[in-house]
């Protein structure tokens, strides 16, 4: 066992546990935060990205140990002052989920991706989001999703 340190959404946060565990399932089970999403488990999928210190990370391959001292974002820390992020809005106004399941995963691997690069093109978002499954099949209005949400950062 070993106390791990990190912030989760702005707030600072400590768990007692056993290293290797996942951040997955400390997030999902001990912090209760339950958005982030346990798909494949062998990092192929995507749900369960978080952004570690601003980068995308799949939280089911990522030993606890790996987030000491590093700053969590999970798509319940998006949000903020009660306004969703430009992001979320985007796939809100798109309509670009069916079930929702990947889409903790897409919009924060989007985040990332918009931060890395604020104008992709086609290519580039389909290659940036490489790794994010939807088994709903609702590629076509995710990328449109993400060109709205690059669109709206340049204003
Ligand atoms: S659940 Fe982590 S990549 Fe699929
Ligand atoms: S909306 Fe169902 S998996 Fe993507």
């Amino acid at each position: 066992m070993a106390t791990i340190r990190f912030t989760v959404n702005g707030q600072a946060r400590s768990v007692d546990t056993e290293p290797e565990r996942l951040l997955l399932e400390v997030l999902r089970e001990d912090l209760g935060l339950t958005g982030t999403k346990y798909g494949c488990g062998e990092g192929q999928c995507g749900a369960c990205t978080v952004l570690l210190d601003g980068r995308a990370t799949f939280s089911c391959v990522t030993p606890v140990r790996a987030a000491e001292g590093r700053k969590i974002l999970t798509i319940e820390g998006l949000a903020a002052e009660g306004k969703l992020h430009p992001v979320q809005q985007a796939f809100l106004d798109q309509g670009a989920m069916q079930c929702g399941y990947c889409t903790p995963g897409m919009v924060l691997g989007t985040v990332a991706l918009l931060e890395r690069t604020p104008k992709p093109t086609e290519t580039q978002i389909v290659e940036g989001l490489n790794g994010h499954l939807c088994r709903c099949n609702g590629y076509h209005r995710i990328v449109a999703a993400v060109q709205h949400a690059a669109a709206g950062k340049r204003g």
